[in-house]
């Protein structure tokens, strides 16, 4: 039996730049037919020539795939609606970093004072801009995410014609929040639906599961998986796949990021197969994300899969990725 997706999105993408763009780019566009690129460079992605020039770079090296790059700049309490407006439709949305909580996020926002944060949120608002956000406190790393709720409620409330798109959620805490607010979404990341902090840490540590944020609870993932897996209106696919070169993985002071672009759909579908929902599928990967975001064009791609073994490369390039060397049980043909 065959699975067909159509069109399928990545909300949520890292590709980096230079060589490790090159390396990782066109293993998103070999499957996916667009995505939501972070702007977390360095420098981060702020003025309207640095992210028509990444553009360019990412359509450089991804070649002649069919695939769309949703283009995102790095937030600033300080970008006014004229500014905004002279992106043009070149801008899908804007990422808010708390500062210093992950990786490239130093220029990220000092405290949510909403006077300080209103005119931008404002101006987003009435252009229809979408909010993403990595919602951690600097608080104990467990309870990070939990500690930001409050944050998202403020911001939901505060701007309910914004839309606060809630990144690679990780806490039954946010989805709880999901519901109660008409204006918060979220995306959740293939690794978050499969591990638990214990397979990052219960035994020998694994630095290429070690993300931001991290792995929690069983309980956690049990909630992210009921919402993934019943095709939840609000909830889209975002991989967060972040490269990282092996060097800085392997290290003392290990990065933050899990890499699984070139797998995350074949496991997908395991996972949905498993869980008898593999109808619900083509919402999560697609279908959900066409809704929430209005202003995306996404160009039309099918993408079939089969019950075949694939072994996952050990590398690419420099990066390893999540279940190296191991056996997939469906292939993408
Ligand atoms: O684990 C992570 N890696 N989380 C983030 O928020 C950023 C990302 C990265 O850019 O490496
Ligand atoms: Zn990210």
């Amino acid at each position: 039996m065959s699975i067909t997706l159509n069109s399928p999105l990545d909300m949520h993408l890292h590709l980096r730049d230079e060589e490790m763009l090159q390396t990782v780019a066109p293993l998103s566009s070999s499957t996916f037919s667009g995505a939501i690129i972070m702007p977390n460079l360095v420098p981060p992605i702020s003025t309207k020539e640095a992210l028509d020039e990444y553009k360019n770079r990412i359509k450089m090296a991804i070649g002649e795939d069919t695939f769309t790059p949703y283009m995102t700049l790095f937030f600033k309490p300080t970008y006014t609606k004229e500014f905004l407006e002279s992106m043009g439709d070149e801008l899908i949305a804007i990422k808010l970093y708390p500062a210093g909580i992950t990786t490239n996020s130093e220029g990220g926002v000092n405290g949510f004072e909403v006077e300080e944060l209103r005119p931008t949120l404002t101006a987003m608002s009435e252009l229809g801009i979408p909010l993403c956000i990595h919602g951690e406190t600097n608080g104990f790393v467990m309870d990070r995410e939990a500690e930001f709720v409050s944050i998202y409620e403020m911001l939901a409330t505060n701007f309910p014609k914004l839309k606060i798109i809630m990144e690679h959620i990780t806490t039954k805490e946010s989805v709880e929040a999901l519901d109660r607010f008409p204006n918060l979404y979220a995306t959740i990341t293939l690794h978050h639906l499969l591990i638990t902090l214990d397979d990052v840490a219960g035994g020998m540590l694994q630095p290429h599961l070690f993300c931001k944020p991290i792995a929690k609870r069983p309980e956690d993932r049990e909630a992210l998986r009921k919402i993934a897996l019943e095709g939840h209106p609000k909830v889209m696919f975002g991989s967060d796949s972040a490269p990282h070169p092996q060097h800085a993985k392997e290290s003392c002071g290990c990065a933050a990021g899990v890499f699984t672009s070139p797998i995350a759909i074949q496991v997908l579908t395991e996972l949905f197969m498993k869980h008898s929902n593999l109808q619900k599928l083509q919402a999560f990967v697609s279908d959900n994300a066409k809704r929430i975001y209005k202003n995306i064009k996404v160009p039309k791609k099918t993408i079939i899969l089969e019950k075949k073994p694939f072994i996952v490369p050990q590398k690419y390039g420099t990066v390893v990725p999540m279940y190296a060397g191991e056996e997939l049980a469906y292939s993408i043909i």
